[in-house]
């Protein structure tokens, strides 16, 4: 098991390399331009020029930053301290919280994706995740160890969860909905996840995370400052440079569906890097298993619906048991085709 951890790993074995085609390359730029907003504008008079540029970055990218988020930088740096702690203590202290397979497990540690044993090629990153509601209930189940996991963390997410739902609240306003629309089993369940991306032999080889969309409302991540996440933007992928004390704001799959297109659940992947380690925190709004997506209504009187009704634990479904190296494909089964006349 420890001997599967690529932080255990000091060479790129073959089961990491990725078919040519996909493979990054040893060129990681250019830049990306998502736009740095300031959220301290977001209210008087500033709101609505804020608001705007959050709908301008989710249209054209699905993607943007967010700095003086009201997440305490204290809290923000003690939490990636702790994260790092975490990936450093030696496989022994944390093998009880190992397992790559079951899903009923509320908090383990698995390396590549939660798949490993089917899947055809592994991905260069060790990764923690456990869930986080009620936040209260799920605190037992936290590590232990570091001594100090439940406290900052515990702290970190109470923080985050509140930005979270500011930004849905920002969001709703910009889309024209009800300022209380995502409060209707939107963002029910959250879960946590922190990734850790230890120096890579050959990173032109093999990738930390394959493209993918993910499959929820929105997700904010916090990362270090070594940079590595990508952004497809025109077809072409691009390096979010990170941004110090600011959190990384994506469009999910069901933003997509809910927006009825508008906003655009993003693509991304992460490269890895030969030198540095690096270690991001990713904090995933869920919808509840039961609730029912389809486009806000008040979206569709003037236009057509792009998309089906469809439960999140039936998309769930689809999204483990595709491909999700094509996520573009996810959402097609539940898109209205336009008859032909
Ligand atoms: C994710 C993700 C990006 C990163 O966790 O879904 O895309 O940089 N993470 O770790
Ligand atoms: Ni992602």
């Amino acid at each position: 098991m420890e001997k599967r951890m690529v932080s255990n790993l000091s060479n790129l074995p073959k089961s990491y390399i990725i078919p040519p085609e996909k493979r990054p390359g040893n060129n990681f730029y250019p830049i990306c331009n998502i736009p740095v907003i300031d959220l301290s504008k977001a209210k008087g008079v500033d709101r609505p020029k804020i608001i705007n540029q959050i709908m301008q970055a989710s249209t054209k990218f699905g993607f943007f930053q967010v700095i003086n988020h009201g997440v305490a930088i204290e809290v923000m740096e003690d939490a990636m301290k702790v994260f790092k702690e975490f990936f450093e203590l030696p496989f022994e202290k944390k093998s009880h919280l190992y397992n790559t397979h079951d899903e009923n497990v509320k908090c383990k540690l698995y390396t590549s994706s939660s798949n490993y044993e089917n899947e055809e090629i592994h991905y260069w990153r060790d990764c923690l995740i456990h869930d986080c509601t009620p936040l209260k209930e799920s605190f037992d189940l936290w590590p232990q160890n570091p001594p100090r996991y439940r406290e900052v963390v515990g702290e970190y997410l109470s923080q985050v969860g509140k930005l979270g739902s500011r930004i849905l609240d920002l969001i709703s306003e910009g889309l024209g909905l009800e300022s209380d629309f995502f409060a209707h089993g939107y963002k029910e369940d959250f879960f946590f996840t922190v990734n850790h991306y230890p120096p890579c032999p050959d990173p032109s080889l093999t990738l930390g995370l394959p493209k993918h969309c993910d499959p929820n409302v929105i997700t904010l991540l916090l990362q270090d400052i070594v940079p590595g996440l990508q952004v497809c933007v025109d077809n072409e992928w691009q390096l979010v440079q990170p941004c110090p004390n600011a959190f990384v704001v994506n469009m999910g799959h069901q933003m997509q569906v809910i927006s009825n297109g508008k906003l655009k659940g993003a693509e991304h992947r992460v490269v890895t890097n030969a030198e540095k380690s690096r270690t991001t925190a990713s904090y995933f709004v869920v919808p509840s298993k039961d609730c029912i997506l389809e486009p806000a209504k008040a979206l569709t009187k003037k236009d057509l619906p792009l998309y089906k009704q469809f439960r999140y634990a039936e998309f769930m479904e689809t999204y483990k048991a595709l491909n999700t190296q094509e996520p573009e494909n996810l959402l097609e089964p539940y898109k209205i085709k336009k008859e032909v006349i």
